[in-house]
């Protein structure tokens, strides 16, 4: 098996072959999907449990929508009615529900680095669905899976991932994947956006996106997260579409046939045009959604070939 960790906590430590037997093995799930008959059963037998201490539609919905089409029983725990609000800790949620002999536990967190400490406390494989402004691993596969599929190929193209970036688990994420995929990277966007250490990423920084838009193949465009924002960072919003807004006279630098994406919550009019948005020519938004339940299929199925192995060795010693 290609892809034999754990769990799936960050790209960081996936080899590009790791990466591409995922995408390749999600492919198969596009298809499925596609299929009046969606039944998986990779996870036939198994219970997934999903953990969101934040809010989330997309990602949440693309987990519990994959859990059941593999045949897992899945769980949706609603954080703000649990416990956690009596003042018990994330590790002691995590150890009474390991306790429970889940599968599959799938975590959002505000925290980043949460989800790590958390998987070293449980038997099962745990899924990083976003920790702080650290990872978001399945979001970086399924803009992989997007782009290959758009563009033929995941390697040697020119991607401008816009916005927010310092506050961005998608962007890291993001970074890692391509860069490991051999493409050039530009992130666009405002100096006070940009993260630290941003000389460290192998990438090209720019904060006039006319030039950050310039014969790319990829246009990446990212929510302003104020919820991890302590200060003022942008003058103002008017001012920042006018700047970093995706218009289609900002696009028309990009290639002909460069692609749109977005990984939602989209506030239209402050971080993209809606018009582009809407583009079924140029946005590749809603593929985005529909290749996020087929790539979170393929990260479990592979995950549970791992925890059987793991299990029928254990009991073969
Ligand atoms: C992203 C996230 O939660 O990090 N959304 C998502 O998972 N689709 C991006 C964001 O919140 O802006």
């Amino acid at each position: 098996m290609a892809f034999s960790p754990k769990h799936l906590l960050g790209i960081e430590h996936l080899s590009p072959t790791d990466i591409t037997a995922i995408l390749d093995l999600a492919e198969t799930y596009v298809d499925l999907n596609r299929k009046e008959q969606k039944q998986g059963g990779a996870l036939a037998g198994m219970t997934q449990v999903n953990m969101f201490f934040e809010n989330s539609t997309r990602t949440q919905a693309s987990f519990e929508l994959a859990g059941k089409r593999l045949g897992a029983d899945v769980l949706n725990l609603a954080m703000g009615a649990s416990s956690i609000k009596k003042g018990e800790t994330l590790i002691d949620t995590a150890m009474t529900l390991n306790a429970m002999n889940p599968d599959m536990l799938v975590v959002r967190h505000p925290h980043s680095g949460a989800v790590d400490l958390l998987s070293q406390k449980v038997k099962c494989a745990v899924l990083n669905a976003g920790d702080g402004r650290h990872e978001h691993p399945t979001q970086a596969l399924l803009d992989a899976l997007t782009i290959r599929r758009a563009k033929g190929r995941i390697h040697r193209l020119n991607i401008a991932i816009c916005g927010d970036i310092a506050h961005s688990r998608v962007a890291r994420s993001n970074i890692f994947l391509l860069n490991k995929m051999e493409n050039r990277i530009r992130l666009v966007g405002p100096q006070t956006l940009m993260p630290s250490g941003i000389d460290k990423f192998g990438v090209e920084v720019y904060d006039d996106m006319n030039e950050g838009l310039k014969d790319v193949d990829v246009v990446m465009m990212l929510r302003l997260q104020r919820e991890r924002m302590d200060g003022a960072f942008i003058p103002s919003e008017r001012e920042y579409y006018y700047r970093w807004g995706l218009t289609r006279e900002k696009l028309a630098n990009a290639k002909d046939d460069a692609i749109v994406m977005h990984p939602g919550p989209m506030n239209r009019g402050v971080e993209i045009d809606g018009d582009i948005a809407d583009d079924i020519n140029r946005s590749v938004i809603q593929e985005q959604v529909e290749m996020g339940v087929a790539v979170r299929m393929a990260a479990m199925d592979l995950l549970a070939q791992g925890l059987r192995a793991r299990r029928r060795e254990a009991v073969s010693v």
